[in-house]
């Protein structure tokens, strides 16, 4: 199974990156940030598909499409980091690993942006780094998708010494 892919997905109003807040979020698109992300996975030889939407469900169904398929997923839930269980709900059933991504430290934030539902499924988390996350984002995806390859499955039978 081809798996070296890094699905990378963006949330709510991340189409707007650009002109959205820019004192927050900086000026670069997501385009920018999709290249960013592509060019630290395509160095690691791997490639990556990206999907943004503002509706939930598209990126429930994105994570489904992925399952058993991709190597690892890079997540920036936007809001939906705060409230979106059924895509923790999603993440939780993907059998790879998850990276949580923000362009902002959305600790140092509002109160209400300091729950993640993402945070206890995700191998990683990445924040406040702005577009400088992207790339890093997606190369700790990939480092922890090796690291899993290479630790054997106990349901394995090839590793089961009985
Ligand atoms: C964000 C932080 C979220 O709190 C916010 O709702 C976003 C973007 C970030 O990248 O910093 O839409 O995920």
């Amino acid at each position: 199974m081809a798996r070296h892919v890094v699905l990378l997905l963006s949330g709510p109003n991340l189409n707007l990156l650009g002109t959205r807040e820019p004192e927050i979020y900086g000026t670069d698109t997501l385009l920018d940030h999709v290249r960013a992300a592509r060019r630290a996975a395509t160095e690691l030889g791997w490639d990556l598909e990206h999907r943004q939407s503002n509706h939930e469900g598209d990126l429930v169904d994105a994570v489904h499409s992925g399952i058993g398929r991709v190597g690892a997923i890079v997540v920036n839930p936007g809001a939906l980091t705060h409230y979106g269980w059924s895509l923790h709900d999603a993440l939780a059933a993907f059998d790879g690993p998850v990276v949580e991504l923000h362009l902002s430290e959305p600790r140092e934030r509002e109160s209400w942006r300091r729950l993640s539902v993402v945070e206890p499924l995700a191998s990683a988390r990445v924040a406040g780094d702005g577009g400088a996350g992207y790339p890093r984002a997606v190369a700790l995806a990939i480092e922890a998708a090796a690291a899993a390859a290479e630790t054997p499955d106990p349901g394995d039978e090839a590793s089961d010494p009985s």
